[in-house]
């Protein structure tokens, strides 16, 4: 789906100076889960596929690696022809390998059998982190400290979901544990999603088994040295269906890419910025907005109002229906007068 934004062109900050420390480097993205959280619009797309802002999670995640990124790993499991379709038909800014698990090998399996041919150092990101973190000082900051990694965290009220670290005062992380209950959190900082890693912590994952690199590799390694690099902008895990709106909303608020064009014509409708339209929609006498990024081919019809939500590609919502805080599949039809308030919908279900 080639979307527009309604917020015009971003530049991605001016083109690297690449001096003797930013030689190019490689990074690999975890794309790999089911998105159990998001179904059953997970049973059409993958997750990181679902468009927020005019693109999709995935090009928001690999925004956010560093500059001197110039080939890209894709872990993936679950549709993963569903990746390979999207890249072909929208190549992203480097070229993106797509490598497939036969079997889920979870995070840390995931890494070993997509990071082939990596670079020292080399950067990993979850396909659902959507973040202002910039991983450009993170690279120099790992380049400086050396050790075997430097991983980015986030202070939040609630750590207990997400890994949570501790770290000394030259920011080496002395205990990390995932998912800690909430009264026993040894910290807020939490596992923002993004690392950099020397090829050297590969060795220490075991190879064709599923394997969690949260709970099983990083506190197994720490005494080798990994950095905590904590950061304040804005941050969101898009992991569930609310979380996924909000995601949207801070990614319409901190706009930072332009790869699409300013925004499609939604002819003869009222529209509350920001709004995201891809290409052929119709939407004559509708309201649109905030907040909405609507596919291609969607079609509202006359009194039909959607606001804080993602329609995907060829939804149809009825005259005179309200479409609010909703994730709908493509292909979704909502009945004329019908009211859908927070939902997460799509015409599939479990394939038999
Ligand atoms: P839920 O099923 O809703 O928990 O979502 P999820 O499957 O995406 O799990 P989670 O959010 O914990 O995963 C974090 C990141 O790691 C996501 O980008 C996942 O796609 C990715 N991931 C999770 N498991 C695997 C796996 O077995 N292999 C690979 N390659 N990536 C994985």
């Amino acid at each position: 789906m080639a979307i527009s934004t309604a917020h015009g062109p971003r530049k991605r900050s001016s083109p690297p100076d690449r001096g003797p420390d930013m030689k190019p480097i490689s990074a690999v993205v975890l794309v790999g889960g089911f998105g159990t959280r998001h179904r059953p619009v997970t049973y059409a797309v993958p997750k990181q596929l679902v468009p927020l802002a005019g693109q999709p999670m995935l090009f928001h995640a690999m925004d956010l690696l560093p500059t001197a990124v110039s080939r890209i790993t894709l872990a993936c499991g679950y549709k993963a022809e569903a990746f390979e379709t999207y890249l072909r038909l929208h190549p992203y800014r480097v070229p993106v390998t797509v490598v497939k698990e036969e079997k889920p090998l979870g995070t840390g399996g995931g890494l070993k059998n997509g990071a082939r041919d990596v670079t020292d150092p080399f950067a990993l990101v979850n396909g659902d982190v959507i973040s202002g973190l910039d991983m450009d000082p993170m690279l120099e900051f790992h380049r400086e400290h050396g050790g075997l990694g430097t991983m980015s965290f986030y202070e939040v009220e609630d750590p207990s979901p997400y890994g949570v670290a501790v770290w000394s005062e030259d920011q080496r992380i002395v205990r990390f544990v995932e998912k800690p209950p909430k009264e026993s959190a040894p910290s807020r900082w939490i596992n923002a999603g993004a690392s950099i890693w020397s090829p050297s912590v590969l060795s220490a994952i075991e190879g064709g088994r599923e394997v969690s690199l949260e709970r099983e590799i990083i506190p197994a390694l720490l005494s080798k040295g990994i950095y905590g690099f904590p950061f304040r902008s804005w941050w969101e895990d898009a992991g569930t269906p609310a979380r996924l709106l909000n995601a949207q909303r801070l990614l319409f608020d901190h706009p930072r890419t332009g790869r699409f064009a300013p925004t499609g014509k939604l002819t003869g409708a009222r529209i509350i910025p920001p709004v995201a339209t891809g290409k052929g929609c119709e939407a004559e006498g509708a309201t649109v907005g905030r907040y909405v990024t609507l596919g291609e081919g969607v079609r509202l019809g006359k009194g039909a109002v959607v606001g804080d939500a993602v329609l995907m590609d060829r939804v149809e919502v009825g005259a005179g229906a309200e479409v609010r805080r909703s994730i709908l599949g493509p292909g979704y039809h909502v009945p004329a007068g019908a009211k859908v308030l927070d939902q997460c919908l799509a015409n599939e279900g479990p394939s038999k």
